[in-house]
This record gives structure tokens, sequence and C-alpha cells, in this order.
């Protein structure tokens, strides 16, 4: 049954981590070809769309990282809901409320998450009736990451990440987020990753099948030693202090510790729930790093929740 446009509607979009990050050399265009396990976590910006007669798009960002986003035509969401207005000739516009829990520039896909968001919320403010495959086709125009905000959970990324297949994953992980001051500009990590390594011996990316096989398993022990991160090196070359972040993680009870995707946020994997509330509380006590987070994963996509009250 087509399902109707509606006047207001709210969507909760999660932060991604990457637990295999393997990175090939560059591409003719620039970017680099990928092969990413991606996970979601139960870390969320929530996007409000409100339908606006005059066809303006507006953006007003609300929440912890509120000053470091920019709201106007820049930002992702709001060039996603252009992306949608122009190719469906929509004559409708929309005001876009984003509340950001997730760190900015830091790594977690915040800024492509609350694009994903705002595809499902024009796809329905508007009544377009696009398909999931729809969506994912003009998620990848906006950006590597925001097809995988769409389809959350835990998920294969080929060419350069917008290519998503979802893998199997069983149980619950506990994850720690320590988020660093500032955040880093991926573009120069993956610049950085270049200029560490000589790229003819670059190895064309693959996903670690012991990963795979890591996830099945659901046991915590079994997926820390086979994290990975090629730009790992890269984000502590341009910030080395990340190296006490990761280092106090570890002395502390995490199973294991890398920087999330171009960083500057550092990830933990915690034994248990508990036990992640122990570390996020010694992390928040050490001063080494802005704020703690503590998500589990893996969780869905970008999904339409009831909204808050206007
Ligand atoms: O796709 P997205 O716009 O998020 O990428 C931001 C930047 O990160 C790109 O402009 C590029 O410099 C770099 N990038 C890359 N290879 C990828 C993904 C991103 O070089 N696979």
């Amino acid at each position: 049954m087509p399902v109707p446009p509606a006047s207001q509607v709210t969507v909760r979009a999660p932060a991604k981590i990457n637990l295999g990050l393997a990175v090939g050399a560059p591409r003719p265009d620039g970017f680099h070809p990928l092969a990413t396990v991606y996970q979601a976590v139960a870390l969320y910006d929530d996007v409000t769309a409100v339908s606006r007669e005059d066809g303006e798009i507006t953006v007003e960002v609300l929440g912890d990282f509120a000053a470091e986003v920019p709201a106007d035509d820049t930002n992702l969401a709001a060039r996603a809901a252009r992306l949608l207005q122009t190719e469906y000739d929509v004559e409708a516009g929309v005001e876009l409320t984003i509340r950001k829990t997730i760190p900015v520039a830091g790594g977690m896909a915040g800024g492509s998450t609350d694009a994903a968001a705002t595809l499902v919320a024009c796809n329905r403010l508007w009544g377009l009736q696009l398909t999931s495959a729809d969506l994912e086709r003009h998620a990848a125009v906006l950006g590597s990451d925001v097809p995988f905000c769409l389809v959350g959970h835990t998920a294969l990324g080929r060419g350069r990440g917008e290519q998503v297949t979802e893998v199997m994953s069983r149980g619950t992980f506990h994850w720690v987020f320590a988020i660093a001051d500032g955040g880093l500009s991926t573009p120069k990590v993956y610049g950085e990753l270049d200029r560490l390594r000589p790229l003819r011996r670059v190895e064309p990316p693959e996903v670690d099948p012991e990963l795979l096989s890591a996830l099945l398993t659901g046991e915590p022990a079994a997926l820390a030693p086979v994290l990975s991160n090629d730009l790992q090196a890269a984000a502590l070359s341009l910030r080395p202090k990340l190296g006490e972040t990761l280092q106090f993680g570890l002395e502390r009870g995490a199973l294991a510790a890398m920087v999330s995707g171009s960083g500057p946020t550092c990830l933990f994997l915690a034994p248990d729930s508990r036990r992640a509330v122990d570390l996020a509380v010694d992390l928040a006590d050490s001063g080494l790093c802005r704020m703690v987070r503590q998500a589990e994963g893996p969780v869905p996509g970008a999904r339409i929740i009831p909204g808050p009250a206007r």
C-alpha cells in the first residue's frame, strides 16, 4: 500500500565503525578502493524534517557538536534534501533540525548518517514512494559511507565504500568511544596514508576472512585480534597523542583498541557491558579525551521514529 506524505517526520540514524578497513592505492578519480566491514552502533543523530511551502531548504543543528556543523547549503543533509527535490521536481521545501550526538569529523560517519536520515525523511515527507534501492543509489552520490548508514547492522563495503552487502553477525558487541578534541579531515588522512607507504607495493584491498568468522561466533575475544584499520597509522601520524589514548584503554581492560575510520575517535572493544562502563569511567577520568560514549552494535540503519513534540 502506498505510504501517504506526512507534514513532519523524525528519523534516527546510527554512527558507523569499521571493524576492518583495508585501503588500496588511489584510483584515477582520487578515491581509494576499500574492502571494509562496517558496523552500525547505538550512537544516534535524530533528523526532524518539516515541510515548507516556500520550497526553501533550511538546517538547524542542536546538541553536543552543534557549533562545529555548518547550518547552510554545504551541510550534507541539506545536499541530500536538495538532491531529492531536484531529481523528483518537488515544489515543497523542508526545515531540517539535526540533533547531534555523533562526533563531527570523528571517523564515525556523523555527516553521512545525517544525509541518510534526510533521504529517508524527505522520501516520506514528500510522498516520493522511493524504494530502499532508489535511496541507496542517491546515497552513493552523496558520500561513500551514506549507503551503509541507510542499511545499518553489519555489512561489507566495496568500491569506495558505497557498495554495501549485509554480512552475518551474531550477538551484541560492547564498544566504548573516546572522542578527541577537534576533528580530522578525511581527505588529509587518506593523503597521509599515501605519503606513508610506497604506492607501488599496495595490494588490492581484501576483507580478512577471519574477521567474518569471528563475527559469526559473537565472541568479543574472537573479534578483538582480527580488528584492523589501514588508516590508523595515518591518523596516528597526524595526531600522535591518540597512541596514548589507545594504550590507556588496553591497560584498563579493553580487548582491542583502534582508531575509528579516519579518526580521531578511538574505539575500544569491551568484554561485556559492565566492563564497558568501567572502561568508560576510567577514560572519562583520564583527561585524554574530550568525552566518552558507550554503545552497542550492531543496530539497524536510518529509521523513522515517533517525532519530538513541536
Ligand atoms: O565519500 P566521501 O565524500 O565521504 O569522502 C570524503 C573524502 O575522503 C573524499 O573526497 C576522498 O578524499 C576521501 N576518500 C577516499 N577514498 C574513499 C573514501 C573517501 O579517498 N574510499
